[in-house]
């Protein structure tokens, strides 16, 4: 028998369209997808299913319901057998058990547990509404917050008292095990771990209360303003959303789902008639929070209060939210409000009104805030690119992507195509590892069993793994030095190099390697030096923004790529691992760069050339031409001088 707690995961996790659509090809039609029934006969179809509501429903013969109403009605299974294909979808482990005492214990405690923090609801709502002190303190300052009577019950909100025995004792006396009153979190070594806090009660989808927090009332003490529940067989916090029982309802209606921080902004907003909110409570999304939401709506509008770093941090796991598939908007709230204050000054009118105005989209919020900050520095631009690019790529959706691209290449002013070529770099990046994941966890697996034990029921497991592939297969010989010289040109070749002579960067790394541009393995690195030669010879200027912003789409993307990933050095000889040493931040090195980088750049040179001569060298043996040979031998001996001189100049100077 499958544990209640997998049944609801599985419930819970499986989504209608998924589902469907591994037997029914589904096409989109406004908020839901429609196709040819399954269970009868049809020529036009109508099968719907609605990604919101999580159901399926054929207007044709009558048939509907959930992810596993489908599975049974399509395999002719019974429900046990239907949660199994779903779990084995969704990769859930099913730890199946038998009715054992055991297991009916388990199961016997999970509802315990329900139990009692029913009576600590009770507890708590009966001390905030029929005692003195409850009245006087906690009432009193929920009503002072502008909270209704009947919000305050129906959100089940509480007052704990002064007392730190009375809780426990009363249960104890109830005959509540105060085992499970320890492992609720509710009594901590025989004491009430909440006191003197007014109470919020945390309830799961059900509506079952899971957890509590504890709000403290005094100002300048240094407890922290909320203790939590600890996570617990029913608590898991990273699956749960503050608000989220008394939401969904009006989630789905709206299709979207409003996101706050505080639990004291879902309250006061859903007083307002705002009631598809909900609460991180604090923390950033989690993928269970934002799976959650998903199964009611793909649109999220998030209200941040924060201050500007505040909300780039917030920003940085929003990646996750578009790699779902979700819309996300975001408001701003005006400076110093959060949604409860800002809801109480403004009335529930001017609020709505507001965040429907200032709500935008996430990736062009970021690209705003990102831009506001970089000003014109290139290096930090070509980092904008990247991290806007990031975002764009998790977009599963092409269309939405291709949008964004032209959103996004408008606001920072760049030719689309570099953008889109940018983006699709990255969308490769991601394909691949998703690849690698999937291979990872689905992968042949081969069964080792140690020596020695007889069977050890298949838990230890080696997995084959396949390579993944060089994305720069295709790359020419010596890739690393030449792409070397390429990034210095473009980021620093305008600097000054030698204060005394007036060179710059450009000139000293392209007066070293005039002679043997022609020798260039790389086409793409090879047209970035001569661009550079050309523009350096008719005394025009070098910048990485000449780069950045250049017309050939190629090369301006091949550029941002080069500035934003620096010191992808040769392997060999252990230079990365030297450089790591150096103290100097990069943008500092770029003189001692260069000289290096030229310096592996000859070298790798000098080798080819080592190679060639040897290649020639054998077949010459086969003519017996005693004359040549010795000549090549001498070149030979000149060019191994060369080769170990440079070398250990190359040593000195990473080392230096
Ligand atoms: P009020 O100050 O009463 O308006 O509460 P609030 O819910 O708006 O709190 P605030 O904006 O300060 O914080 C937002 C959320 O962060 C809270 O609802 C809590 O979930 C969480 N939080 C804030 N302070 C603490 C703390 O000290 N401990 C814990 N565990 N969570 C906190
Ligand atoms: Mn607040």
């Amino acid at each position: 028998m499958i544990p209640q707690k997998t049944v609801q995961e599985i419930l819970e996790t499986a989504k209608i369209e998924e589902v469907v659509q591994d037997y029914v090809n589904l096409k989109r039609r406004g908020s839901n997808m429609i196709g040819l029934c399954p269970f009868h006969n049809e020529k036009t179809p109508s099968f719907t299913v609605s990604p919101t509501k999580n159901l399926f429903k054929c207007f044709g013969c009558g048939k509907g319901g959930d992810p596993a109403r489908f599975i049974m009605e399509h395999e002719h299974l019974g429900f046990p057998d239907a949660l199994k294909q779903l779990a084995g979808k969704y990769r859930i482990e099913i730890e199946e058990k038998e009715m054992t005492p055991e297991f009916a214990a388990e199961q016997q405690e999970r509802e315990s547990l329900f139990i009692v923090n029913e009576f600590a609801k009770t507890f708590y709502q009966d001390q905030l509404l029929n005692t003195d002190i409850g009245k006087s303190v906690g009432l009193s300052y929920f009503k002072e917050r502008g909270f209704r009577e009947e919000t305050i019950k129906k959100f089940g909100l509480g007052f704990a008292p002064n007392q730190r025995g009375e809780f426990t004792t009363k249960a104890t006396q109830m005959g509540y095990k105060p085992e499970y009153l320890e492992k609720l979190g509710l009594t901590k070594n025989g004491r009430d771990f909440f006191w003197n806090r007014v109470m919020f009660t945390i309830h799961n989808l059900s509506g079952k209360p899971i957890a509590f927090a504890g709000r403290i009332l005094q100002k300048d003490v240094k407890a922290p303003k909320y203790i939590n529940s600890p996570e617990t067989d029913i608590y898991s916090k990273s699956k749960i959303l503050y608000g989220a029982y008394f939401a969904k309802r009006d989630i789905r209606k709206q299709d979207e789902c409003i996101l706050v921080e505080g639990y004291t902004d879902v309250i006061s907003l859903h007083q307002a008639g705002i009631e598809n909110v909900v609460a991180s409570s604090g923390t950033s999304l989690t993928e269970g929070q934002i799976l959650l939401i998903k199964r009611f709506t793909p649109n999220i509008k998030i209200l941040y209060d924060g201050d500007a770093a505040g909300i780039k941090a917030a920003l940085r796991g929003l990646d996750l939210v578009l790699e779902k598939d979700m819309n996300v908007k975001v408001v701003l709230l005006p400076d110093g409000e959060d949604p409860d204050s800002y809801l109480q000054n403004a009335g529930a009118t001017a609020f709505k009104e507001y965040i429907d105005q200032q709500a935008k989209d996430f990736i062009l919020f970021k690209t705003d805030l990102l831009l506001s900050e970089v000003g014109n520095d290139p290096v930090k631009r070509a980092g904008l690119v990247r991290d806007i690019v990031d975002s764009i790529a998790r977009v599963p959706d092409p269309f939405k992507r291709a949008f964004y691209v032209k959103e996004c290449a408008r606001v920072m002013e760049l030719e689309e195509e570099v953008l889109i070529s940018e983006t699709n770099k990255v969308v490769k990046k991601i394909l691949q590892k998703r690849e690698f994941d999937r291979n990872r966890k689905r992968g042949p697996q081969v069964n080792i069993v140690p020596e020695g034990s007889p069977t050890d029921g298949g838990k230890s497991k080696v997995e084959i793994v396949p390579p993944i592939e060089s994305p720069n297969k295709e790359m020419g010989r010596d890739e690393f030095q030449e792409r070397d010289i390429a990034r210095l040109l473009i980021a620093f070749g305008g600097e000054i190099f030698d204060e005394e002579e007036e060179i710059t960067v450009a000139e000293y790394i392209l007066s070293n390697i005039e002679e043997v541009l022609d020798d260039f393995d790389n086409k793409e690195y090879q047209d970035i030096v001569k661009k550079c030669l050309d523009r350096v010879v008719s005394k025009q200027t070098l910048s990485a923004q000449y780069f950045i912003g250049h017309t050939d789409h190629t090369l301006s993307a091949l550029s941002i790529d080069l500035l934003h990933s620096p010191y992808e050095y040769s392997d060999g000889w252990g230079e990365r691992e030297l450089y790591l040493h150096s103290q100097k931040m990069p943008e500092e090195n770029f003189s001692k760069d260069s000289t290096s980088a030229l310096m592996r750049f000859k070298l790798k040179k000098i080798i080819r050339l080592c190679e060639k001569n040897q290649q020639q060298l054998v077949d010459l043996k086969a003519e017996n031409d005693s004359n040549k040979i010795m000549r090549l031998l001498k070149v030979q001996a000149k060019l191994n001088d060369l080769r170990n001189g440079l070398a250990k100049e190359l040593g000195t100077v990473i080392l230096k």
